[in-house]
């Protein structure tokens, strides 16, 4: 057993408006308990629109769960039409940046350079990246996961001086319903530590927590993270349902 606290995110990519995200937050927590809160560090990262509603309210009823970003542009400030800056975010008490999402990478074609960029705008305002990794179908079938993966990695995590998190999410699992079985997610979760290993030394290796993504549910959650280098979840549609999400984070009762 490690010392990696779980580490439970929901993304709620372009889900819901900021009323409706206030009514999901607070659903959410009606079901959790102090313990859960302990046991788990929890993350909700609603669309920018919410960001501040959401803010708002887990301050106002002093709701201990974190908020994390969908994405991060790495100037600071400027003619950048439509993006937002780390020290915007931060300002908001955001916390975690997911970069480098697939949705991001095969729908707005951000590359590992890019993902790099943004992950270190995310630390140098004191958030933690989520730095997403995953091989598609494709690649999977053609035996280039491992390899794609790890490039990735390589290229993402590039000089990243603070703490990160690492997600893996086999694209052909996402959203899908299909799920990678625990073993196989495993697997690269150790191939992901290992290249963790080799790139920023197995102190900072042994506490990066990496997170599994793709048809998280309330059934295969316990399995998942009864494996030793899986150290939470990114969950999309599961995280949308307060009911569904509350079961993942409880996933030890
Ligand atoms: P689903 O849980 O809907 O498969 O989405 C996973 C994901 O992309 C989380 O970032």
């Amino acid at each position: 057993m490690s010392d990696r606290r779980p580490l439970i995110v929901g993304n709620w990519k372009m889900n819901g408006n900021h009323l409706e995200a206030i009514q999901m937050v607070q659903k959410l927590s009606y079901r959790l308990e102090e313990t859960d809160y302990e046991s788990v560090e929890i993350v909700v990262a609603p669309p920018f629109t919410s960001l501040r509603s959401i803010q708002i309210v887990l301050e106002q009823d002093r709701i201990p769960m974190k908020l994390g970003a969908q994405n991060v542009y790495w100037a600071e400030k400027g003619a950048y039409t439509g993006e937002v800056s780390a020290t915007m975010l931060a300002k908001m008490n955001v916390t975690h940046v997911i970069v480098g999402h697939s949705e991001r990478r095969a729908i707005f074609g951000e590359t590992d350079s890019d993902v790099n960029k943004k992950a270190k705008a995310a630390l140098s305002a004191d958030m933690t990246p989520i730095v997403c990794v995953g091989e598609t179908l494709e690649q999977r079938e053609a035996g280039e996961a491992e390899a794609v993966v790890t490039n990735q990695l390589n290229g993402s995590i590039k000089g990243l001086e603070g703490a990160f998190v690492v997600a893996y999410e086999p694209v052909w699992a996402i959203g899908t319903g299909r799920n990678a079985l625990p073993e196989d997610a495993a697997l690269m979760a150790r191939v992901i530590r290992e290249g963790l290993r080799e790139r920023v030394g197995s102190d900072r290796a042994e506490l990066t927590s990496i997170l599994y993504g793709g048809s998280v549910n309330p059934v295969n959650i316990k399995d998942l993270m009864a494996k030793s280098d899986i150290d939470g979840a990114l969950v999309g549609g599961a995280s949308l349902d307060p009911d569904k999400f509350a079961s993942i984070i409880r996933y030890r009762i």
